[in-house]
């Protein structure tokens, strides 16, 4: 679905993706952590074709971004950005999840029943009529993660989505990254909150300077005991953890964690 051959790409002189290959099937939930300016929104940019590399390719659905109209491509790879002032611009909240259902053709009666879904599903109901830039930043980000979910797009691109969420509503975007993978949706998340995805244990892969450091599952990877420090991330709770006490597997969640500690100390 997704096939990312050996791209390179600078702002101007600047190099930032130094050779990244990879590629992502249908369903698959992945994961592009990596430090501040390590080129994960640039790598994400490169999945929509909003940005081309200058060298490499990137075909998404078979499509070769460098030769697709962006309009095509971002009706079915719905990017989330970082930074959500990027990303509103409507008078209302309604209106901000409308916009994009409106101009992808779908009939009023779709348009009603879609944002109404989303503003429950993101507990946004009670500022449907409020300016989006009135919200507080958790908000915002729930906002802009609901306009892109609203039209369904076949695959789905969170960047930072965790940025300024509580622990209910980290809960709830884990649900739906989950719900999205069982219904065959394919999900791309940046992030450096390693402790959201834990749970999630999607493919992950690390990268660093414009390289892929890594490319595994995380709790597969969290063996390595250098991987995260060498692209400046904390290794989650449960995998340092494990390792300081020597297990060889990782535990999923704090239950199974509390299990392992008491075998491990009846051994
Ligand atoms: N439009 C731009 N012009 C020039 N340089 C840019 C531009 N956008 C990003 N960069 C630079 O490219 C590098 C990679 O940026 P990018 O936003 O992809 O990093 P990131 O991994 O997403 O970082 P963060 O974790 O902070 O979100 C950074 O050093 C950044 O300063
Ligand atoms: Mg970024």
């Amino acid at each position: 679905m997704i096939e990312v051959n050996d791209i390179y790409f600078s702002y101007d002189d600047y190099q930032v993706l130094n050779g990244i290959s990879f590629k992502v099937k249908t369903g698959e939930v992945l994961a592009v952590v990596g430090s501040n300016g390590s080129g994960k929104t640039t790598l994400l940019k490169h999945l929509n074709g909003i940005l081309k590399p200058k060298r490499g390719s990137v075909k998404v659905f078979g499509m070769d971004t460098g030769s697709v109209k962006i309009s095509e491509l971002s009706r079915r790879v719905g990017l989330v950005m970082q930074n959500s002032d990027h990303q509103l611009f409507a008078s209302s909240v309604t209106d901000e999840i409308s916009f994009a259902l409106r101009n992808f053709g779908f009939s009023k009666i779709e348009i009603d029943s879609h944002v109404r879904e989303v503003l429950d599903e993101f507990g946004l109901y009670e500022f449907r009529n409020r300016p989006p830039l009135s919200l507080s930043g958790g908000e915002k980000k729930r906002l802009c993660i609901a306009t892109v979910m609203a039209w369904q797009p076949e695959i789905v691109m969170l960047d930072e989505p965790t940025v300024g969420q509580d622990a209910v509503n980290k809960k709830n975007l884990r649900k739906i990254i989950n719900r999205l993978s069982q219904d065959g949706k394919t999900v791309i998340i940046s992030t450096h909150d390693l402790e959201f995805l834990w749970p999630i244990n999607p493919r992950t892969i690390v990268i660093s300077h414009g390289k892929v450091l890594t490319d595994g599952s995380l709790r597969s990877i969290s063996l390595n005991g250098t991987v995260f420090a060498s692209a400046n991330l904390i290794a989650p709770q449960l995998a340092a953890l494990a390792s300081g006490i020597g297990l060889n597997e990782p535990p999923a969640d704090e239950a199974q964690a509390v299990e392992m500690i008491k075998q491990w100390q009846k051994a």
